[in-house]
C-alpha cells in the first residue's frame, strides 16, 4: 500500500468509504455508526485521506450547530494508516472548513482525549454546548454511562497561534 496520501473534500466517490470505515469502529464501539444516506446527505462537511488509488483511509466531518460553533466529528483513520500524522491532517482539514464557514471555535465528543490534546484541543466541560446536547445526546441511548470526553479549540487563537 501507498505511503502517500492525499487530503481532500469528500466526493460521490468516497462515499462507501468512509461508511465502512467509520462503521468498521462503530462495531467496536469506538465511534457511532452512520449509514451511507445520511454521510452522502452530509458529504459537503466531510473530508477525506486517500491513498494514490484513491481509497479512502481517513475521514472527518464538520458539523455546524451555530454559524460560529462546529464539532469536529466522525475522524476516523483506517488501522495500516495509523501513526503517521494523518489523523492531524484531517483535524487540520476540518479545522480550514470550519474557518472557510466562519466557525470560531469547534468541539468534539471522543473517547481518545489524548489524540485531540496532541493536535491542539483543550478538555473541556460539555454543558458548555447544550446545542449537542440538545441534539445529539438527549436522544443517546448510551447517555446515562457515556464516557466520551469533551474537548474543544478556539480558532482564532489557533490562527494567531500559527501566525506567531
Ligand atoms: C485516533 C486516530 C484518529 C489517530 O489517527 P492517527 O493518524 O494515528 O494519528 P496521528 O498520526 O495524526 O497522530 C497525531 C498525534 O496524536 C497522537 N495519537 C494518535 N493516536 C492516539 C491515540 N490513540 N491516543 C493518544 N494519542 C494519539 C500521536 O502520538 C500524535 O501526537 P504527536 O504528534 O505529539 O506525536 C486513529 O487512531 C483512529 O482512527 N482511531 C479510531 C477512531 C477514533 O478513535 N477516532 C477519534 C475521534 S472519535
Amino acid at each position: 500500500m501507498s505511503d502517500v496520501y492525499h487530503v481532500r473534500a469528500a466526493v460521490p466517490a468516497d462515499v462507501s468509504g468512509i461508511a465502512a470505515l467509520v462503521n468498521g469502529y462503530a462495531a467496536q464501539a469506538v465511534m457511532l455508526p452512520r449509514s451511507a444516506e445520511s454521510i452522502a446527505l452530509a458529504l459537503d462537511d466531510f473530508v477525506v485521506a486517500a491513498d494514490s488509488h484513491g481509497r479512502v483511509v481517513a475521514c472527518g466531518a464538520l458539523k455546524q450547530y451555530s454559524p460560529s460553533l462546529g464539532e469536529v466529528a466522525s475522524v476516523a483513520v483506517s488501522p495500516e494508516a495509523h501513526g503517521r500524522g494523518v489523523g492531524r491532517a484531517i483535524v487540520a482539514a476540518v479545522e480550514r472548513l470550519a474557518r472557510i464557514r466562519g466557525v470560531e471555535e469547534v468541539f468534539a465528543l471522543t473517547l481518545t482525549p489524548t489524540f485531540f490534546e496532541a493536535v491542539g484541543y483543550g478538555v473541556d466541560d460539555r454543558a458548555r454546548y447544550p446545542e449537542k446536547l440538545q441534539r445529539d445526546c438527549a436522544a443517546c441511548a448510551r447517555r446515562a454511562a457515556c464516557k466520551e470526553v469533551c474537548v474543544s479549540r478556539t480558532l482564532a487563537a489557533a490562527a494567531i497561534d500559527a501566525a506567531a
